[in-house]
Order: C-alpha cells, then structure tokens, then sequence
C-alpha cells in the first residue's frame, strides 16, 4: 500500500479562508474586528518562528494581532501583571503565551490567569475540563487541528483503536480527549510505556506527539492505518522532520501526514478559529 498524503497545509488554508469570510461577515454586520494578543518571554528561536506565523496569520484573517516581545529576565509577577491587563482589555479577544516559559516561570501559574474565555490556545483548566466533560469550549489547537484533518479526509475514528504516542498536556493528553469524544478506543502511551512497538502495532489510527525524530520505525505501522505525525524535529542539516519514518511508514499506511506541510500549519489555523469564535461569543454578550 502506498500512503495517500493529508494535505495539512492545504485544509490549513481552507480554514484560514474560512475564517476570513466570517470575520468579514462580522464586520459588515458593524461588530468589531477579532483581536488576539501574542506574548512571547525571552529569544527562543523556534518560539519566534511559531510566533512569526501567528502573527501573519492574523493579518492574512483580518485578526489584530497584538504584540508583546517581553525580555528573558522578566519575572512571574511582570508577565501575570501584563495578563490581568489583557484580560481587562476590551479589544482583545484571545491571549496566548507562546510556551515554553522561561524556568524562573510557573506555566502553570500563567495558564490560569489567563481568562478561560480568552484562552485561545484552550490549555486553561477550565477548558481543558470542559473537554473531559464532553462538552468542549475552546479546544486545544493541535488535537482540534488533526480532529479537522481525519473529517476532511472522511475517516471516522468511531469504535476504532487509536493510538497517541505522547502525553503532554499541550498535545498527547487533549488529543486523547478529542479521541474519546469521537467515540474512538484510545490508548495513550508514554515515556514510561513498556513495550510501544506492541501498541504501535495495534493502532488503527496512530497519531505521535513525542517530539523524538524517528521513534516510530515505519515497520511498526499497520497495514491501512491512518498515520498523524505531530513532531517537528530539526536535523543536523537544518530540515525539518518528525517522529515516524516518513518513507517506510508510508508504503504501508493508507494516510500519512508529512512533515513540514501536515499538522504544524492546522495549529495556526485552528488558532485563528478559536480566536474568532472567542470574539464572537464575547462581542454577542457584550462582554460579559
Ligand atoms: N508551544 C508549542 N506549541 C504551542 C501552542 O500551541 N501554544 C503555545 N502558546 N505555545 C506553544
């Protein structure tokens, strides 16, 4: 079997253009343009290329995109100060905190000040809740972005096995959420797991969210199996790749997402919908 490639990049635009139109829609209606404030902490360089396309995004979506490059040594207090005021600005509709933090930084502290209806990134514990409790609010952007790519592809993963190989809270877990909501058998896996080719093996749907370049050999994937590979690692000579062995995964996988081009631009673009969505929710409240 030769792997048919999910076009990531290419539903990413269908999303993009979709939210444009909404937003166009709002604003034609008199409602105000959708504003999302994106903070980044220090000079991580693959935070500031993830910021970068967020940032461009919002333009391509006619989002204001609010800026906040904040210095390496600014201090829990200082970033938590700056969140209670994004938080009482009425213009801004969406707040993300590109992660990681830097370590003088409780993240945790930082996700729950943001306001649960602001979270766009949806990592605060009252939306991540409200996902356990199958009744979603904003959703996580990555997990939400391969729930969009297996719809347009028309797999269901109903009653099927699926498999996360990773369970951090920004993906592994969420995405295993998504997976039980969709009514999906669901095995999580980690670093403590023994035996993972085992479970690899068994997955119908194998999604991976280690961020280890090449941790699952393409043998291990099941004939026909749907194959979502969420790591983005950088090589030696500086391309980008994931966690599977992109070249034997494919030959027996029946879908596969390639890296760059597959999940990494759905993040950005989910990003975009959960901002719009959260504009609208507060602008139909009037805020409250
Ligand atoms: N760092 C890596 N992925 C993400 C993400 O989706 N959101 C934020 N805020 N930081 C990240």
């Amino acid at each position: 079997m030769t792997a048919r490639i999910i076009d990531g990049k290419g539903i990413a635009q269908d999303v993009r253009n979709e939210v444009r139109k909404a937003i166009d829609g709002m604003v034609g209606r008199g409602l105000r343009r959708p504003g999302l404030a994106v903070v980044m902490v220090g000079d991580n360089p693959a935070s500031q290329v993830y910021v970068r396309n967020k940032r461009r995004s919002c333009e391509e979506c006619g989002i204001v995109s609010i800026a906040f490059d904040l210095p390496q040594s600014t201090s829990e207090t200082e970033l938590l100060a700056k969140i209670d005021e994004l938080n009482a600005d009425e213009a801004v509709d969406g707040i993300l905190v590109q992660l990681p933090l830097p370590d003088h930084i409780r993240e945790s502290a930082v996700v729950e000040r943001i306001d649960p209806r602001k979270d766009v990134d949806g990592f605060h514990p009252y939306n991540v809740g409200r996902l356990a409790e199958r009744n979603p609010l904003i959703r996580p952007c990555t997990p939400y972005g391969v729930v969009r790519m297996l719809d347009h592809i028309g797999v269901s993963v109903k009653g099927r096995h699926c498999v996360v190989v990773g369970a951090s809270n920004i993906v592994g877990r969420p995405m295993s959420l998504e997976l039980l909501l969709m009514g999906a058998t669901t095995t999580v896996t980690h670093r403590f797991t023994r035996d993972l080719e085992t479970h690899v093996r068994m997955a119908e749907v194998l999604i991976v969210a280690a961020g280890k370049p090449g941790l699952v050999p393409g043998e291990w994937v099941r004939d026909g199996a749907v194959v979502v590979d969420i790591g983005i690692n950088r090589r030696e000579d500086g391309t980008l790749c994931g966690d599977v062995q992109f070249e034997e995964a494919s030959r027996r996988a029946a879908w596969i997402t390639p890296v760059p081009g597959g999940v990494g631009p759905m993040t950005v673009a989910m990003l975009m919908k959960n901002t719009l969505e959260a504009s609208f929710r507060r602008q139909q409240t009037d805020g409250r």
